[in-house]
């Protein structure tokens, strides 16, 4: 394996080693695809192989649909407090190996080391939260005619079914199974099948922590994998994180069952006259994930709507900015941007960049593969910035997930609403202004779900409900809502 990080090698080995050789952590065993065969997952950085994992279909889904089902009697009637020592003794196993995990998806989706360790502790962080609010699932009474009670209480689904995308590996891994468990279902995970190793890696501590089969991952692509877990009618709950695209086709074809969707964003930040250029630019770099996720965020504000009069001065900054980014291997110790995460995607990017140019947008920075020569072969692609923007251009409608911000010039306010309403997404918004009124009214206006003023949506709370609007998505994550859309409530009449 090619690296410039000694410890990746280290980690390799350990993963491999605790995995039984990259094996598939089902009803508490070690197991292979049934039908043995293998998919390779490749290292972006070198465009090389990184690891030989199982390609599983609807068999091997159905053996953890039915070890999910097995296991949850008993896990559903512990008390929420016997549940949450588990899963904090699971969530600080996390923790322990946050170098381990981060490298781990460092190597396999080409995100920077920092950011990926980061996103470990983050997704342990999630299980501290919710363990917090298990007391939070509780019932009502209601008023009835003397002589009687009526009352509801709270129960899980049974099995929930949990498919996740490649851009934050870990953190999805570890932090979108935390609800689910704290509420007493049992879950079958999926992740991404260009980014397996983290969450197979989780496996060996689902064996060490959890009691058989409460949790179990399953490692394929998503229409042999992915599709018959949606669908699978002992799957009493669905919550996917992905595109647009795949969300439509689960919704679709799950069945009579509760779906939640945390899918695409075009996210704009606006940019009024009024404000400190310096804070307004340092916050649309930075909420653009070039240094995170190489734009690969659904967060990301890959849309920028400045005012023609500050438009100038807004641009420098912002190059200056994104001009300091340093492109590097990813597994450094001090990487920011590595590249994106496969051929096929840096393909799709560069499609894209392409299409900018056709439809007339300006260059101002990027746009093509990274110069060093150690990063010929992987898949980097420098911050690109596109100026001269006009709204209905592909860059400006369409997600591109990749490290491209498009700036588009606005002069009359109404009209500069309506185009960013005029979008198919409703994810983030960032308003930029000094003056109370427009940002209140901007927030109150916007159709979109998670609005920042003066920040970037890059920065959330725990406890703030983050989910999107119109084709963005469905339902609310990182909150109590998240927690209590993994309970169904049951109403008791009792007559004295
Ligand atoms: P994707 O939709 O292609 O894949 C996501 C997951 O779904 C993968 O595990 C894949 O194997 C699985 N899948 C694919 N086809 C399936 C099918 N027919 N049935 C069931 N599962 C299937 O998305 P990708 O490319 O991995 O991730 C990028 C997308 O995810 C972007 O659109 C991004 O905006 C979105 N995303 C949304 C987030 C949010 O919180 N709103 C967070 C992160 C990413
Ligand atoms: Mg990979």
């Amino acid at each position: 394996m090619k690296t410039a990080n000694p410890f990746a090698s280290k980690v390799m080995e350990m993963a491999e080693r605790e995995t039984h050789g990259w094996k598939m952590m089902i009803g508490g065993k070690w197991v292979e695809a049934r039908s043995s065969k293998r998919a390779v997952t490749f290292n972006p950085a070198y465009d090389q192989p990184l690891a030989e994992v199982p390609a599983a279909n609807a068999e091997d889904v159905a053996d953890a649909v039915a070890a999910a089902k097995a296991a949850f009697p008993a896990w559903s009637r512990l008390h929420v407090d016997e549940r949450a020592k588990y899963l904090q003794r699971f969530a600080d196993g996390i923790r322990a190996w946050a170098r381990e995990f981060g490298m781990l998806d460092t190597l396999d989706s080409g995100n920077p080391l920092p950011a990926m360790i980061d996103d470990a502790n983050k997704g342990a962080g999630l299980h501290d939260y919710f363990c917090g609010l298990g007391m939070e699932m509780k019932g009502r009474t209601i008023p009835t005619p003397g002589g009687g009670l009526n009352y509801t209480r709270q129960f899980p689904f049974g099995v929930v079914g949990r498919i996740i995308p490649f851009n934050h590996p870990i953190s999805f891994a570890a932090g979108k199974i935390a609800p689910p468990l704290v509420a007493g279902n049992t879950v079958v995970l999926k992740p991404a099948e260009q980014t397996p190793l983290s969450a197979m890696l989780l496996g060996r501590l689902v064996e060490e922590h959890l009691p058989p089969g409460v949790v179990n991952i399953v490692v394929g692509d998503g229409p042999n994998c992915g599709a018959p877990l949606a669908s699978h009618r002992d799957v009493r709950r669905v919550a996917f994180t992905g595109s647009v695209e795949v969300g439509r086709s689960i919704l679709a074809s799950a069945g009579i069952k509760p779906v939640s969707l945390e899918l695409g964003g075009k996210n704009p930040l606006i940019v009024f006259p009024d404000v400190d250029i310096e804070k307004a630019a340092a916050a649309a770099v930075s909420g653009m994930n070039f240094t995170r996720s190489q734009g690969q965020s659904c967060g990301s504000n890959s849309r920028v709507f400045v005012h023609a009069k500050i438009h100038d001065a807004f641009m420098e900054a912002v190059l200056t900015l994104a001009s300091k980014i340093k492109v590097s291997l990813p597994e450094l110790e001090n990487a920011q941007m590595g590249p994106v995460v496969t051929r096929r995607h840096y393909d799709r990017v560069m499609g894209y960049i392409e299409s900018g140019r056709k439809e007339g947008a300006s260059i101002a920075l990027g746009g093509t593969h990274s110069a060093a020569a150690e990063l010929k072969s992987g898949y980097f692609i420098d911050p690109t910035v596109f100026t001269g923007v006009k709204h209905g251009m592909t860059i400006e409608r369409e997600e591109i997930f990749g490290p491209v911000m498009s700036v588009v010039q606005w002069t009359d306010e109404a009209t500069m609403l309506e185009e960013v309403n005029d979008s198919e997404f409703g994810l983030c918004a960032n308003i930029w202004t000094n003056d109370i009124s427009t940002a209140m009214r901007f927030a109150d206006d916007i159709e979109c779900a998670y609005v920042w003023i003066n920040g970037h949506g890059n920065k959330r709370f725990k406890g703030a409900p983050f989910g999107g609007m119109k084709s963005s998505g469905l339902g609310k994550e990182h909150s109590l809502d998240e927690l209590l859309s993994f309970v169904q409530e049951k109403n008791v009449n009792v007559r004295y």
